[in-house]
């Protein structure tokens, strides 16, 4: 069922709500692929109901970034959610979600704002204030639906570790579920940006996930000198590609590692062209 206001939303899970049933919430800014597929199934599997959100988050966009050439495929969406057992589909306008006259600024939108210490780095030190928009768009959307669980995707980890921040400091009683990254065949993580990608860039793309998969292998060989580690990296580069980072940080709170252990994740983006990819791994086994 697709629907595209906030009380059209809050009437059917108050009425789930009287009957005991679960809610499970799935956020996605919409061009569903196999990654978010596999969050829908955790979801559906999970909990009596499930809602996904479609909506492409205006205020985590920066100045100059793809925020009019993101991918909108509602209907093929749509017919996904269907397909997996979705109860409702949650597609609202920009001004359903922030009101008449569409004013997104912080001088007239209160806004959520993560901890300075976990968006200083890694892409939040590209893309100023996207943090920001992040976590109000999902505190508006735990909001709405009120869920019982939230499923987020590893791909954008830095997003999951803001988000369950979030979640602590401001007791919001709903458990995020994190689920694993899905990948081609390739080893290409799934990523609604990938869409942007020729077939030629999709090769050159590769070189993310080959980067970490070598950085894994060699730490699964005993080198655990992050230095060393990220030495191994250049081979897989090119001139098409400019890398942005390649870091090793704590699982939990972002902190930097110089010595990689089980808990760190090695978080990577790359720029082809204009396009720019993210992609991370978990060192344990
Ligand atoms: O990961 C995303 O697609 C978005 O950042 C999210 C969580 C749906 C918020 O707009």
């Amino acid at each position: 069922m697709l629907v595209h206001t906030i009380s059209e939303v809050r009437e059917k899970v108050r009425e789930w709500k009287k009957q005991g049933l679960t809610v499970g919430l799935v956020p996605t800014m919409g061009a569903l692929h196999a990654g978010h597929k596999s969050l829908i199934d955790k979801s559906v599997e999970k909990c009596d109901k499930t809602v996904v959100s479609v909506f492409v988050n205006p205020i985590q966009f920066c100045p100059g970034e793809d925020l009019d050439k993101y991918p909108r495929t509602l209907d093929a969406d749509e017919k996904l959610c269907n397909e997996a057992g979705v109860d409702i589909v949650f597609a609202p306008s920009p001004k359903e979600m922030y009101g008449e006259g569409h004013i997104m600024s912080n001088d007239f939108l209160t806004y959520v704002i993560p901890p300075f210490f976990y968006v200083n780095k890694l892409c939040g030190k590209s893309r100023v204030g996207h943090f920001d928009g992040v976590c109000t768009v999902v505190n508006k959307l735990f909001n709405i639906v009120q869920p019982d669980f939230a499923f987020f995707g590893e791909k954008d980890r830095q997003q999951l570790i803001i988000l369950k921040k979030m979640v602590n400091d401001l007791n919001i009683p709903i458990e995020i579920i994190s689920c694993p990254i899905v990948r081609e065949e390739s080893g290409l993580a799934l990523s609604s940006r990938n869409k942007y990608l020729s077939e030629e860039d999709k090769k050159d793309a590769l070189a993310l996930s080959k980067i970490l998969f070598n950085i894994k292998a060699c730490y699964n060989k005993g080198v655990t000198d992050c230095n060393a580690l990220t030495e191994t990296a250049y081979s897989y580069l090119n001139q098409k590609h400019s890398l942005e980072y390649l870091e090793f940080r704590d699982e939990n709170d972002l902190e930097e590692k110089k010595t990689a252990d089980d808990g760190t994740i090695v978080f990577i983006a790359l720029k082809i062209g204009e396009v720019r990819l993210i992609d991370n791994i978990s060192l344990r086994a």
